[in-house]
């Protein structure tokens, strides 16, 4: 069938989640083939979460001593970052056929929007830590029916707001629904904390140093008390923030190697531009929705 956007109404069940059949070759490549080294750190996230955002912390972070912070020649300022930690199922295995992995060095960086329950079995049985990455489920929903648009792989309709935001609350949404996606990496997280950590969007944008050094710690990578009297901490900061990377000429006219601008991966990188969309009957139907399914699961979304 014809494809609208990357999203909506022409995605399909797959495992109990929603996904694109063009996708699905990469999907089910990455699930038989990926094998799973101890080493690997795996950056997991609903899409349009803020995964960009994160891979760029993951990746200056994990190499600061290969690529001194700030320096001319840093990766981060002629690639994008999606390019630099690399999607499973969405680059790596998108052909269908075993990537070519040698000129990765160790750790691995790698990404998905998985759900745990899907991920390739290799990944569960290892040691490979997942960090998880989740964002208020108005902006993400706003992020993604924006990029939806812009997406726009067969060039004609868009995505109505109303009938994307139907969709969204019943679950039908991309690697969704969007509630299963988080729960089960929420649980999972207070399972096995040293596997799995769980990050808010909201929560990096409020206590940027505290949830950099959270995950630095996670990664057994932490900062030495040199380099935060150095202020590595907040160069890391703000090498990766939205003002910068959004004005890097690779991320404003560049493109993916699977075609995708880089540009529109940046937006406006806020919490709260939801209130600029939804209607009083959209923030109470969701809130009736997230209420009933996160109850008693002690996580709490933050929208401002
Ligand atoms: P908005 O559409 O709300 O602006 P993903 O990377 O998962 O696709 O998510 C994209 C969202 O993250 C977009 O949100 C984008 O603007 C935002 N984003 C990208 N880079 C960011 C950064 N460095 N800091 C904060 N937000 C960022």
């Amino acid at each position: 069938p014809k494809e609208r956007g990357w999203l909506v109404s022409h995605i399909y069940n797959y495992q109990g989640f929603w996904i694109a059949p063009r996708l699905l070759q990469g999907v089910i490549a990455c699930q038989q083939q990926f094998q799973a080294q101890d080493s690997d750190i795996i950056l997991v996230t609903t899409p349009k979460s803020g995964t960009t955002w994160l891979k760029s912390l993951l990746f200056v972070l994990v190499n600061r001593a290969k690529y001194p912070i700030f320096q001319q020649t840093h990766p981060l300022f002629i690639n994008n970052p999606h390019d630099l930690v690399p999607f499973l199922e969405l680059k790596l295995y998108s052909d269908g056929r075993v990537p070519d992995f040698s000129s990765f060095t160790s750790p691995r960086l790698l990404s998905t929007h998985l759900p745990f329950a899907s991920l390739p079995k290799s990944v569960q049985h290892s040691t490979t830590k997942l960090v998880y990455l989740c964002r208020n489920p108005r902006d993400t929903f706003i992020s993604l029916w924006h990029f939806s648009n812009n997406l726009k792989l067969d060039h004609t309709d868009v995505n109505s707001m109303e009938e994307m935001f139907h969709l969204f609350c019943k679950g039908v949404a991309i690697y969704g629904p969007f509630w299963n996606h988080v729960l089960d990496y929420w649980k999972q997280s207070i399972e096995k904390p040293n596997k799995v950590l769980f990050l808010m969007y909201e929560e990096i944008k409020d206590q940027p140093k505290i949830q950099l050094k959270r995950l630095a710690e996670f990664l057994e990578c932490p900062f030495s008390i040199e380099e935060e009297n150095c202020g590595v901490v907040d160069e890391i900061l703000k090498m990766c923030s939205f003002q910068n990377l959004s004005k890097l000429e690779v991320n404003t006219n560049g493109k993916l190697s699977s075609g995708e601008e880089n540009k529109i991966f940046f937006r406006r990188g806020e919490v709260g531009d939801w209130k600029n969309y939804f209607t009083v009957e959209m923030s109470e139907k969701l809130n009736h929705v997230i209420q009933q399914k996160f109850q008693g699961s002690g996580l709490r979304f933050y929208y401002i």
